[in-house]
């Protein structure tokens, strides 16, 4: 299933990167965004997603995430998500970087995590940005507000919003940076997301892609894997380190 310079590379070079998509949290029972099932078919993004929604309608934002924050306390990480933990442990300089916003790749221990699009736990005052955990704001009330009376929002990426200049700075340098590029459970339509399998083609990496279905970027790659990441993952483990 996976070629011997994969095997090799992967075996014997100092940086792998790897880009994570809602494919990833599928096996878990999360949602994806696109495809037959996929929560844009069914919902809008510009409602839900957007800054413009919000200040329309935020309680009707905040009773979806905390939906969505509901299905995801109720889900475990799957194998895929441990392999990729686990593969920090043998990668001298392994990045992981996911375009997920529930938290999975955290609660399986990886250690190195560039979260793009934000993290769905977490919450900011829109007026003054203070940071609120899970735990420290009334999440029973219907549009929860900061101690300096700004609404508080999920701190996720909405559509028209910049990413966290940091963390892509770091997925930019990751990603020219990496001898090898996974390109895991995700459609590759997102930008800037999807770009970074392309940059780390155009440095020299050896770009590989693992889905169901093929995407933008398939006929671009060096190696399509065609599967679920959570059986593909481990068995990747297997071949490379027994
Ligand atoms: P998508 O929903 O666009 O794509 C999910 C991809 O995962 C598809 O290509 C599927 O074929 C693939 N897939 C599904 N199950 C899989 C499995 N078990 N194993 C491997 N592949 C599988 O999700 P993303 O690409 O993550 O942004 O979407 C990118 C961004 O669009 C999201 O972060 C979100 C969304 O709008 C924001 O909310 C800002």
């Amino acid at each position: 299933m996976f070629s011997k310079t994969l095997i090799e590379k992967l075996k014997n070079l100092q940086c792998t990167a790897a880009l994570t998509g809602a494919g990833v949290s599928a096996e878990s029972g999360v949602p994806t965004f696109r495809g037959k099932d996929g929560i844009w078919k069914k919902m809008k993004p510009q409602e839900l997603a957007s800054i413009e929604g919000f200040m329309k309608n935020p309680e009707l934002v905040w009773e979806w995430y905390k939906m969505r924050r509901e299905i995801i306390s109720n889900v475990e990480c799957n194998p895929g998500h441990k392999a990729l933990a686990r593969m920090e442990d043998f990668i001298p300089e392994f990045w992981l970087i996911t375009q997920n916003v529930d938290d999975l790749h955290n609660k399986a221990g990886s250690r190195n995590v560039l979260e793009l699009h934000g993290n769905i736990l977490r919450n900011k005052c829109i007026k003054c940005q203070k940071i609120y955990t899970e735990t420290d704001f009334d999440a029973s009330s219907a549009l929860p507000r900061c101690s300096c009376g700004g609404l508080l929002r999920p701190d996720v990426v909405w559509f028209g919003e910049m990413l966290p200049a940091e963390i892509l700075h770091s997925a930019f340098y990751a990603s020219k940076k990496c001898d090898v590029f996974l390109s895991i459970g995700t459609s590759a339509q997102v930008q800037p997301a999807a770009s970074l399998p392309v940059l780390a083609k155009d440095s020299g990496a050896y770009v590989v892609e693992i889905n169901k279905e093929r995407t933008p970027i398939s006929d671009y790659v060096d190696e399509v894997i065609t599967g679920q990441s959570g059986e593909i993952l481990p068995d990747l483990i297997k071949a490379v380190w027994g």
